[in-house]
Protein backbone atom coordinates (compact mmCIF):
# COMPACT_ATOMS: atom_id res chain seq x y z
CA UNK A 1 0.00 0.00 0.00
CA UNK A 2 1.16 3.88 -0.70
CA UNK A 3 3.24 4.84 1.98
CA UNK A 4 0.83 8.01 2.28
CA UNK A 5 -2.42 5.90 2.99
CA UNK A 6 -3.53 6.42 6.37
CA UNK A 7 -6.80 4.19 5.72
CA UNK A 8 -9.28 2.71 2.93
CA UNK A 9 -12.27 4.09 3.64
CA UNK A 10 -14.74 2.92 0.39
CA UNK A 11 -12.77 0.50 -1.69
CA UNK A 12 -12.65 0.59 -5.55
CA UNK A 13 -15.27 -2.93 -5.22
CA UNK A 14 -17.58 -1.00 -3.22
CA UNK A 15 -17.50 2.26 -5.15
CA UNK A 16 -18.51 0.09 -8.31
CA UNK A 17 -20.94 -1.83 -6.39
CA UNK A 18 -22.87 1.35 -5.17
CA UNK A 19 -22.72 3.68 -7.98
CA UNK A 20 -24.12 0.15 -10.07
CA UNK A 21 -27.55 1.00 -7.96
CA UNK A 22 -27.38 4.86 -8.02
CA UNK A 23 -27.46 4.17 -11.84
CA UNK A 24 -30.23 1.71 -11.60
CA UNK A 25 -32.51 4.04 -9.04
CA UNK A 26 -31.77 6.70 -11.37
CA UNK A 27 -33.17 5.45 -14.42
CA UNK A 28 -36.18 3.73 -12.46
CA UNK A 29 -36.76 7.38 -11.63
CA UNK A 30 -36.08 9.15 -14.58
CA UNK A 31 -37.64 6.13 -17.31
CA UNK A 32 -40.02 8.14 -20.22
CA UNK A 33 -37.56 11.39 -19.51
CA UNK A 34 -34.58 12.69 -21.25
CA UNK A 35 -31.91 13.71 -18.46
CA UNK A 36 -29.09 16.58 -18.21
CA UNK A 37 -26.27 15.92 -15.82
CA UNK A 38 -24.62 18.65 -14.42
CA UNK A 39 -20.89 17.95 -13.04
CA UNK A 40 -19.22 19.66 -10.40
CA UNK A 41 -15.96 19.82 -11.17
CA UNK A 42 -12.89 19.09 -10.50
CA UNK A 43 -13.96 16.43 -8.02
CA UNK A 44 -16.77 14.79 -9.63
CA UNK A 45 -15.52 13.90 -13.26
CA UNK A 46 -14.66 10.83 -12.32
CA UNK A 47 -18.04 9.82 -10.24
CA UNK A 48 -19.55 11.17 -12.97
CA UNK A 49 -17.91 9.59 -15.45
CA UNK A 50 -18.81 5.44 -13.82
CA UNK A 51 -22.44 6.79 -13.11
CA UNK A 52 -23.64 7.82 -16.62
CA UNK A 53 -22.52 4.77 -17.69
CA UNK A 54 -24.57 3.06 -15.41
CA UNK A 55 -28.33 4.97 -16.76
CA UNK A 56 -30.19 3.82 -19.19
CA UNK A 57 -32.09 6.73 -20.15
CA UNK A 58 -31.19 9.25 -22.76
CA UNK A 59 -29.32 11.75 -21.74
CA UNK A 60 -26.85 14.72 -22.41
CA UNK A 61 -23.78 16.05 -20.42
CA UNK A 62 -22.71 19.87 -19.23
CA UNK A 63 -20.12 20.88 -16.47
CA UNK A 64 -19.88 23.93 -14.26
CA UNK A 65 -16.72 24.54 -12.19
CA UNK A 66 -17.17 26.67 -9.32
CA UNK A 67 -15.12 27.95 -6.28
CA UNK A 68 -16.43 29.07 -2.89
CA UNK A 69 -15.38 32.54 -1.69
CA UNK A 70 -13.55 32.64 2.26
CA UNK A 71 -10.35 31.06 3.76
CA UNK A 72 -8.91 27.98 3.52
CA UNK A 73 -10.34 27.03 6.18
CA UNK A 74 -13.87 27.29 5.88
CA UNK A 75 -16.50 27.66 2.98
CA UNK A 76 -18.55 30.38 3.12
CA UNK A 77 -21.50 29.41 1.29
CA UNK A 78 -21.06 31.93 -1.80
CA UNK A 79 -20.24 30.30 -4.32
CA UNK A 80 -18.25 32.05 -7.66
CA UNK A 81 -18.45 30.51 -11.47
CA UNK A 82 -15.88 29.93 -12.57
CA UNK A 83 -17.34 28.37 -15.57
CA UNK A 84 -20.81 28.49 -16.15
CA UNK A 85 -23.22 25.56 -18.09
CA UNK A 86 -22.75 25.96 -21.64
CA UNK A 87 -26.52 25.09 -22.37
CA UNK A 88 -29.20 26.53 -20.74
CA UNK A 89 -31.31 23.87 -18.68
CA UNK A 90 -34.77 25.28 -19.14
CA UNK A 91 -37.45 22.95 -19.37
CA UNK A 92 -34.87 20.47 -18.56
CA UNK A 93 -34.90 17.27 -16.04
CA UNK A 94 -31.87 18.57 -14.28
CA UNK A 95 -29.12 16.20 -12.15
CA UNK A 96 -26.70 18.15 -10.69
CA UNK A 97 -23.26 15.12 -9.49
CA UNK A 98 -21.77 16.12 -6.29
CA UNK A 99 -18.14 14.71 -4.94
CA UNK A 100 -18.94 15.41 -1.27
CA UNK A 101 -21.73 17.41 0.67
CA UNK A 102 -19.94 18.94 3.96
CA UNK A 103 -21.21 22.12 4.76
CA UNK A 104 -23.99 21.83 2.21
CA UNK A 105 -23.26 25.64 1.63
CA UNK A 106 -21.65 25.25 -1.59
CA UNK A 107 -24.64 22.79 -2.66
CA UNK A 108 -27.62 24.87 -1.40
CA UNK A 109 -25.85 27.95 -3.56
CA UNK A 110 -25.83 25.90 -6.74
CA UNK A 111 -30.07 24.54 -6.64
CA UNK A 112 -30.53 28.33 -5.97
CA UNK A 113 -28.63 29.44 -9.18
CA UNK A 114 -29.79 26.74 -10.95
CA UNK A 115 -33.33 26.85 -10.17
CA UNK A 116 -33.70 30.21 -11.23
CA UNK A 117 -32.66 28.99 -14.85
CA UNK A 118 -36.39 27.28 -15.16
CA UNK A 119 -35.59 23.79 -15.08
CA UNK A 120 -38.35 20.92 -15.61
CA UNK A 121 -36.88 19.13 -12.16
CA UNK A 122 -33.81 19.52 -10.24
CA UNK A 123 -32.29 16.80 -8.42
CA UNK A 124 -28.52 15.57 -6.60
CA UNK A 125 -26.51 13.35 -6.96
CA UNK A 126 -23.68 12.85 -4.49
CA UNK A 127 -20.81 10.60 -3.88
CA UNK A 128 -20.36 11.23 0.22
CA UNK A 129 -21.91 13.28 2.49
CA UNK A 130 -20.51 14.34 6.02
CA UNK A 131 -23.67 14.70 8.03
CA UNK A 132 -21.99 15.98 11.03
CA UNK A 133 -20.40 18.60 8.93
CA UNK A 134 -24.05 19.86 8.02
CA UNK A 135 -24.40 23.57 8.54
CA UNK A 136 -27.98 23.96 6.14
CA UNK A 137 -30.45 21.61 7.43
CA UNK A 138 -33.22 21.36 5.05
CA UNK A 139 -30.93 20.25 2.32
CA UNK A 140 -32.16 17.03 0.21
CA UNK A 141 -29.84 14.46 -1.19
CA UNK A 142 -31.76 12.83 -3.73
CA UNK A 143 -29.31 10.22 -4.24
CA UNK A 144 -26.31 9.61 -1.92
CA UNK A 145 -23.55 7.12 -2.64
CA UNK A 146 -22.23 6.70 1.14
CA UNK A 147 -21.91 8.42 4.63
CA UNK A 148 -19.06 9.12 5.94
CA UNK A 149 -17.60 10.45 9.38
CA UNK A 150 -16.23 13.56 9.73
CA UNK A 151 -13.02 13.28 8.10
CA UNK A 152 -11.23 14.64 5.19
CA UNK A 153 -11.20 12.07 2.30
CA UNK A 154 -9.18 11.98 -1.26
CA UNK A 155 -8.88 9.62 -3.98
CA UNK A 156 -12.06 9.21 -6.91
CA UNK A 157 -11.70 12.40 -8.09
CA UNK A 158 -11.66 13.84 -4.38
CA UNK A 159 -7.89 15.85 -4.27
CA UNK A 160 -5.97 17.57 -1.17
CA UNK A 161 -3.92 20.42 -2.86
CA UNK A 162 -4.59 18.91 -6.24
CA UNK A 163 -3.24 15.88 -5.72
CA UNK A 164 -4.96 11.92 -5.09
CA UNK A 165 -7.36 12.63 -7.49
CA UNK A 166 -6.40 9.68 -9.74
CA UNK A 167 -6.85 6.62 -6.95
CA UNK A 168 -9.79 4.50 -7.64
CA UNK A 169 -10.67 4.68 -3.89
CA UNK A 170 -11.21 6.85 -1.32
CA UNK A 171 -8.73 7.14 1.65
CA UNK A 172 -7.86 9.25 4.18
CA UNK A 173 -4.30 10.68 3.75
CA UNK A 174 -1.36 10.36 6.61
CA UNK A 175 -1.09 13.29 9.00
CA UNK A 176 2.35 14.59 7.42
CA UNK A 177 1.05 14.81 3.91
CA UNK A 178 -1.00 17.76 4.97
CA UNK A 179 1.10 20.56 5.13
CA UNK A 180 -1.66 23.66 5.61
CA UNK A 181 -3.43 25.47 8.51
CA UNK A 182 -6.22 22.26 8.35
CA UNK A 183 -3.65 20.19 9.00
CA UNK A 184 -5.07 19.64 12.66
CA UNK A 185 -7.89 16.80 12.82
CA UNK A 186 -7.69 15.90 9.22
CA UNK A 187 -6.52 12.65 9.64
CA UNK A 188 -8.23 11.32 12.27
CA UNK A 189 -11.69 10.31 11.93
CA UNK A 190 -14.40 7.20 12.95
P1 LIG B 1 -19.45 22.39 1.44
O1 LIG B 1 -19.90 23.69 0.83
O2 LIG B 1 -18.88 22.60 2.82
O3 LIG B 1 -20.52 21.33 1.43
O4 LIG B 1 -18.19 21.91 0.62
C1 LIG B 1 -18.25 21.09 -0.47
C2 LIG B 1 -16.92 21.05 -1.19
O5 LIG B 1 -15.81 21.05 -0.28
C3 LIG B 1 -16.79 19.77 -1.97
O6 LIG B 1 -17.38 19.89 -3.26
C4 LIG B 1 -15.31 19.55 -2.00
O7 LIG B 1 -14.73 20.26 -3.07
C5 LIG B 1 -14.81 20.15 -0.69
N1 LIG B 1 -14.62 19.10 0.32
C6 LIG B 1 -15.31 18.96 1.47
N2 LIG B 1 -14.89 17.90 2.19
C7 LIG B 1 -13.90 17.32 1.45
C8 LIG B 1 -13.08 16.14 1.65
O8 LIG B 1 -13.17 15.40 2.64
N3 LIG B 1 -12.18 15.88 0.67
C9 LIG B 1 -12.05 16.65 -0.45
N4 LIG B 1 -12.81 17.75 -0.67
C10 LIG B 1 -13.73 18.08 0.27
Amino acid sequence: MEDFIERVLITEEEIRQRVRELGEAISRDYAGKELRVVGVLRGAFIFMADLVRNIRVPLSVDFMSISSYGDECETSGVVRILKDLDKPITGRHVLIVEDIVDTGLTLRHLKEVLSTRGPASLKVCALLSKPERRLVQDLTIDYLGFEIPNCFVVGYGLDYAERYRNYPFIFVLKPDYYHDAQREGKGQCG
